[in-house]
């Protein structure tokens, strides 16, 4: 029997290769638990898992052990092996950066004695912090920013005498502060912001002999009790914050003390007596002691003498009188001052030759400033509002709401002719104007010292540091989306770009600049503060080519025993394939996609169309987890929507056809091919589809946010601001507009609505459901007759009527959306049509036209009114009852542009991002909803909620 020679060459080869093994660099105890980490992950880098775990990814071996593991944005999943503890000559782990690599940190992690880095930020760790954490004896670097710790810190973190950088930012943590901090004589940075830690601010940890301590950063908690008078011991401190806590009592004098400060912020507590003399702290640049109870006072003498003030935040603090013309002439370097919300009278004076070159924006709203001097510097923006001056000055530019300041962005005015395809990750490379594939990511600024935001030179100087510290060709990197958030942190969106000109990075060069900015060797301009970074996924294109790290001899080795297993498998199996295979061929000639099917069934490659994949029903199967109940997150009349996860990674939605309803092959077909054709970052991206076992299947990203519907109703935990409502209008109009002017043959969707517009995290917009459109060929340019298809409430009624369809019916219907995010109401509720009512209000009111005023969503009733009226009456435009009078979608695009412009926003960037993430994700597909035989109000009202009964819980 030749079967028998054939399997000794086998065993003798796999010998072969266990020698091999046993004959590696690596003590086999550590390639054991390196094996072990990498099973309880379900994605890991592709070098992981080969033969030479001293050759994988990240991993550096020092005398046959593995010394350090650093595998920052790998896009590893799964949780993380107690056996890591037994790894003991670890000295640096950096796992930061795996937003899929969570569960419990084993206990056992104290057993690595020593450790010096535990870099864990932006990953999904939960449960509680182990007890013995002080166990770390010899670590600096502990950083769990951002991840999902509960419970609280423990006691034992005081043992870590050796610490410099304490993270645990951005986590649940509750409990107190453990008094032993106050034992960690070399700690710089205590980071604790953004928890829900409670009781006091123990006395105990501060003290003098603290000399390393510059960042104590305590915000957003629940602390109360009052500000220990310990804290004006520190001798290097540079960066305070208390501020969004419950801290009561007064402010201690001995902060004074503190002269090395450059950011103090104490806002938003309870904090009472009345304001100390804080005279002596010279370098302070940026105060906030905003929202606290402090005593009825007078504006302070003092703050004349803070002559390093930048920004001034005294609002909501009690302080009334004139307000001073020497204020703003002796603070030269002043950038921003807001006073709201005080009782502060008489005449505002800021004129003078020593006001600051840098002033840009004063904030006095709702005090008793009774009139103002004239000559005030134009680039001042100043509020008044709810000021006494504002009643008889009404038309002044101080009683409109103010205009913001223009945030800096990355100039990128010489590319302006190149569109890159931002949906599949592409960006401008500033350097070269080509399309290549950024990483990108936001830095956030916990302490910046400075609040202009238009200030060119800093934000240059920031990017230089980076391409340089990086490692990037000079001009290699995109700020944008510049602001603050609502922590008061300076929030910069960066795109990093690849120095040789290929498109994207490799591994190892996303692995270099990430850990650069774990482990802050990258070091922003000293204005800027502390930061951390949190990037985006990176979708690395070598994964699908493989790249093995094999030797050539076990590489052979393996392709000898394959060989020899595959001819024994082929015997054995080769009967029933050619069944199988005859079988499938008859069923593909007989079926639309005979073209379409794959070359060789052998290669086991999916085969591509147009970009779309073609998934087998038992892939889908298994990516659904068979299907299940608690993968299932919408019901259609066409069938049920589920998640699923593909073996890449990739969170998808799966729209599958109920046997029955499923459209004819032909119109499948057709309808595959306009999706594989689409590609917009502001269109749902079209994944592929499945045509197997008689099932119709369509594969989507998944876009987890929800409809721009339930967002409206209050369905998801944040509620839309005015500017998010601008930004979700003008990803969908260019969503919109693309499918009318870029798409060829264009394509009239037909049934825009607020439930047909999802919204990612970032809260980028992208419209869905391209079951109703239609495309328009050239024989029928310009309007196409069709049976009526749509939604009651966003139908154009010239359509409706004429049933000649143009683009124009689109336009009718986003009009409809856009006063939807004006109301944040369906367009019929309880019989009545919004959009006719609207128009009637606006006639009513003659010519002032703020007669949707009445309609406006009490959440964005504050916004620029200017601006909201632009926004208005963009909408009725589109509303226009005769579709010639409509503007066109790219029109729209531009005019949205124009008033986000006007709003001191970059409408080159994206939504905002790092908006909070909702607890509970889910998603909404509709599909096609046939207008005949409904017509009632009670269906309207529905139409945004078909699928919302089904919530699945995260
Ligand atoms: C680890 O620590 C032990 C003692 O604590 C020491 O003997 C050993 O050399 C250290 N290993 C490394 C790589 O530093
Ligand atoms: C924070 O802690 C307080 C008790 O100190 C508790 O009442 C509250 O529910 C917690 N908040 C969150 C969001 O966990
Ligand atoms: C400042 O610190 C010194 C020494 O630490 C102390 O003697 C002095 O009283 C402090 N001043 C204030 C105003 O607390
Ligand atoms: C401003 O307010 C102060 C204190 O309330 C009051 O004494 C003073 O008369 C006011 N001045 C003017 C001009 O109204
Ligand atoms: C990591 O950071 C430390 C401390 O800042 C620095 O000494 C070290 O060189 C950095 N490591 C790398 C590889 O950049």
């Amino acid at each position: 029997m030749p079967n028998i020679t054939w399997l000794f060459w086998g065993v003798l080869f796999l010998t072969a290769i266990k020698f091999h093994e046993a004959n590696g660099q690596l003590a086999s105890s550590d390639d054991t638990i390196l094996r072990a980490i990498l099973a309880e992950w379900t994605a890991a880098p592709p070098s992981w898992g080969t033969n030479d775990p001293c050759s994988w990814q990240g991993v550096t071996c020092v005398n046959n052990r593995v010394s350090q593991l650093i595998i920052p944005s790998m896009g590893i999943e799964g949780s993380l092996s107690a056996d890591i503890g037994r790894l003991t000559e670890l000295t640096a782990i950096d796992m930061s950066y795996n937003p899929r690599l969570g569960g419990i940190l084993p206990p056992t992690i104290v057993d690595l004695r020593n450790l010096t880095k535990l870099l864990l930020i932006g990953c999904s760790f939960s449960g509680i912090l182990p007890d013995k954490l002080g166990n770390l004896k010899s670590i600096t670097y502990l950083d769990l920013n951002t991840n999902k710790f509960i419970g609280s810190i423990p006691t034992s973190v005081g043992d870590l005498a050796d610490i410099y950088w304490l993270d645990m930012s951005n986590n649940e943590l509750d409990g107190p502060i453990p008094k032993t901090l106050g034992k960690l004589l070399k700690a710089g940075h205590f980071h604790f912001n953004n928890n829900n830690l409670s009781g006091i601010i123990p006395p105990e940890i501060f003290n003098e002999n603290m000399s390393a301590i510059i960042h104590v950063l305590f915000e957003s908690n629940n602390l109360n009790g009052s500000i220990p008078d310990t804290l004006g011991l520190l001798p290097s401190i540079t960066a305070l914050r208390l501020d969004r806590n419950q801290l009561t009592g007064p402010i201690p004098s001995n902060i004074s003390n503190l002269t090395t400060l450059i950011e103090i912020n104490l806002g938003y507590n309870n904090l009472s007596g009345m304001i100390p003399d804080l005279s002596a702290l010279k370098s302070v640049s940026n105060m906030d002691l905003s929202n606290n109870s402090f005593d009825l006072s007078d504006v302070p003498d003092w703050l004349n003498e803070m002559t390093s003030l930048n920004t001034l935040k005294l609002n909501s603090v009690n302080l009334q009188g004139p307000l001073s013309n020497t204020l703003f002439s002796s603070l030269q370097q002043l950038e921003k001052v807001i006073l709201s919300n005080n009782k502060l009278n008489g005449t505002l004076d800021i004129t003078g030759s020593t006001i600051s070159e840098d002033l840009n924006k004063v904030n006095l709203e709702n005090n008793d400033i009774s009139s103002v001097t004239p000559d005030i510097r134009e680039k001042i923006s100043i509020s008044l509002a709810g000021n006494p001056y504002c009643n008889t000055s009404t038309n002044s530019r101080y009683c409109l709401t103010a205009e913001q300041v223009k945030p800096y962005s990355t100039n990128l005015s010489r590319c302006s002719d190149v569109n890159c395809n931002e949906g599949d990750g592409e960006g401008i490379n500033p350097v070269t104007c080509s399309c290549s594939i950024p990483y990108m990511g936001t830095m956030f600024f916990r302490a910046p010292s400075f609040s202009y935001l238009g200030d060119t030179e800093k934000f240059l100087t920031l990017e230089k540091e980076l391409w340089t510290v990086l490692n990037l060709q000079a001009n290699s990197v995109y700020l944008s989306d510049i602001k603050f958030n609502e922590n008061d942190y300076l929030t910069v969106h960066v795109s990093l770009f690849n120095p040789d000109g290929t498109m994207a990075f490799n591994r190892s060069q996303i692995s270099d600049i990430s850990f650069k900015l774990s482990n802050q060797t990258f070091k922003p301009p000293d204005v800027f503060g502390t930061f951390y970074f949190i990037p985006e996924t990176y979708n690395f294109a070598e994964d699908s080519s493989g790249n093995s790290q094999l030797s050539t001899g076990i590489v052979a080795a393996i392709v000898i025993v394959c060989v020899i297993l595959f001819i024994l498998i082929l015997g054995l199996g080769f009967y029933a394939w050619n069944q199988k295979k005859s079988a499938e061929r008859a069923k593909f000639q007989n079926s639309p996609f005979a073209s379409w099917a794959p070359a060789s069934q052998g290669t086991g490659a999916a085969p591509q169309i147009k970009g779309a994949r073609w998934f087998s029903f038992s892939e889908i199967d298994k990516c659904t987890n068979k299907f299940s109940d608690s993968n299932e997150i919408g019901v259609g009349g066409y069938g049920k929507v589920y998640k699923g996860i593909l073996p890449s990674g990739q969170v998808v939605a799966i729209k599958r056809s109920q046997k029955g309803s499923s459209q004819g092959e032909l119109e499948f077909k057709t309808e595959i091919e306009l999706l594989s054709r689409i590609h917009h970052r502001n269109l749902v991206g079209f994944v592929g589809f499945c045509f197997d076992r008689g099932e119709q299947m369509l594969i989507y990203e998944f876009v987890s946010h929800g409809t721009l519907r339930e967002n409206l109703a209050g369905k998801t935990k944040t509620s839309l601001d005015w500017t998010q409502r601008l930004y979700i209008a003008l990803d969908s109009a260019r969503g919109l507009s693309y499918l009318h002017d870029l798409a060829d043959p264009p394509i009239i969707h037909r049934d825009i609505k607020s439930a047909n517009i999802l919204l990612d995290d970032n809260l980028t917009a992208k419209v869905a459901d391209f079951g109703l459109s239609k495309i328009v060929t050239d024989s029928e340019k310009s309007y196409v007759s069709t049976q009526v298809k749509g939604t009651l409430g966003y139908l154009d009624p010239e359509y409706y009527s004429t049933q000649q369809l143009t683009d124009r019916s689109d336009v009718y219907s986003f009009g409809v959306v856009m006063l939807e995010l004006l109301s944040s109401k369906l367009p019929i509720e309880k019989g009545r049509y919004i959009v006719r009512e609207i128009r009637q209000a606006m006639r009513e009111n003659g010519n002032g036209e703020l007669g949707f005023l009445d309609f406006l969503d009490p959440i964005i009733r504050n916004a620029n009114i200017i601006n909201l009226k632009r926004f208005a009456e963009l909408a009725m435009q589109c509303v226009e009852e005769e579709a010639m009078n409509r503007p066109r979608m790219n029109h729209i695009v531009k005019e949205i542009e124009s008033i986000l412009q006007n709003e001191g926003l970059s409408p080159t960037s994206a939504t905002s991002s790092q908006t909070s993430f909702t607890k509970r994700q889910r998603n909404v597909y509709s599909d096609q909803l046939p207008l005949k035989n409904v017509n009632s109000d009670e269906f309207a009202n529905s139409a945004g909620y078909r699928f919302s009964d089904k919530i699945e819980p995260m």
